[in-house]
């Protein structure tokens, strides 16, 4: 399928004069920077925060860079993943015109930035096994629709998408697939950004909030051909990255092992916790994870719901949300947290 950036751009994005930060007009080595208006003489703390950040995160990119084995050119930082899914619409969806498709039940803010922006969110179910109805998605498609949103594992199915389902669609699809991959890390699959190179309508979605355990600083990435990645950074606020998550980021990009330990952690606790709630008569089901959530549908998951509130223990309760009826979502603690959130469901069997 022939893709063409310039014709999913809007116009006013296309033509669009970024702003033009002090910051980017003087790169070189100075030692008086009296050029952006900021307060010379320091910050009050520890730590100098008086200077603005890096527009274009240089120093983080390039530790990320090697860490996905993407080059800098096709990273880009957002304030969160959710900072780039609104971009998205931004940059390539008409307010009142253009619409994208969804595949519920799936992760909230594609419709909240949907409807924030003012764009029509097509909705095509996932099929009972939680996979894309193909079928349905093909006659969804119309001139107006720009971008099709898949979450692979997805939230809150914790499942992966099928990758063959996901390939079919970039290769027929002539706007702009994107792949949130939010929990890749404890997936089976194999992430997509290794196939930017060969599709141009590709946009990989990835954060350091889930695996990484920097919910707080707020950094997601997008991973994207060239051409995409420039209307991303011609669009964004020009500091929309600040310093502090920035030099934490960088601190924390040294500390691979340690995710990767925890990685490897997490999955042998989900699947232990599964094993131990399977058990359990109130339990009906609990969708294989691929992420480090599980969806379990119980007999009663509201009542269950509430006495693990009444027991300090909050969980996400998905009964009402279609194709996810009689479920909670249960995201897997440490090993501490998980023993108690069994001896808790098991009290609740006497209670
Ligand atoms: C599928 C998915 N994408 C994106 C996000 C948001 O990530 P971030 O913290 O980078 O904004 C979440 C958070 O729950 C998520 O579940």
């Amino acid at each position: 399928m022939e893709f063409d950036l310039k014709k999913l751009l809007r116009t006013n994005i296309l033509n669009l004069v970024p702003y033009s930060s002090a910051r980017d007009e003087y790169k070189g080595e100075a030692s008086v920077f009296l050029d952006a208006n900021e307060n010379s003489y320091g910050s009050p703390l520890s730590r100098n925060y008086n200077r603005y950040p890096d527009p274009m995160q240089q120093a983080v990119k390039a530790k990320l860079s090697l860490i996905k084995g993407v080059p800098i050119p096709n990273i880009f930082l957002g304030n969160g993943s959710d900072e780039a899914i609104d971009i998205l619409f931004r940059a390539f969806c008409r307010p009142g015109i253009d619409n994208v498709i969804l595949l519920p039940p799936t992760y909230g803010m594609y419709e909240v930035s949907a409807n924030i922006n003012d764009i029509q969110t097509k909705k095509v179910l996932l099929t009972p096994e939680y996979q894309i109805d193909m079928e349905g998605v093909a006659e969804a498609i119309d001139e107006y629709t720009k971008i099709i949103f898949v979450c692979s594992p997805n939230n809150p199915t914790a499942n992966s998408i099928n990758r063959s389902d996901i390939e079919t669609l970039i290769a027929n699809f002539s706007g702009l697939i994107v792949v949130d991959e939010a929990y890749i890390n404890y997936s089976r699959q194999k992430t997509f950004i290794q196939e930017l190179t060969e599709y141009g309508n590709l946009v990989v979605l990835q954060t350091l909030s889930k695996a990484w355990g920097l919910a707080g600083i707020r950094m997601g990435m997008a991973f994207a051909s060239e051409e995409i990645i420039e209307v991303f950074n011609k669009v964004k606020p020009p500091y929309n990255i600040n310093e502090a998550s920035q030099q934490l980021a960088l601190e924390a990009l040294n500390n691979v092992d340690q995710v990767n330990d925890w990685i490897r952690e997490l999955i042998l606790q989900r699947e232990q916790v599964i094993s131990k709630l399977i058990e359990l008569p109130f339990v009906l089901n609990i969708v294989p994870s691929d992420a480090n959530f599980i969806l379990v549908k119980m007999v009663d998951p509201l009542g269950v719901y509430r006495y693990l509130v009444n027991n300090g223990i909050i969980t996400r309760d998905r009964s009402k949300v279609q194709l996810c009826e009689g479920c909670i979502r249960i995201t897997i603690g440490t090993p501490e947290e998980n023993v108690l959130l069994i001896n808790t469901l098991m009290a609740y069997l006497k209670s």
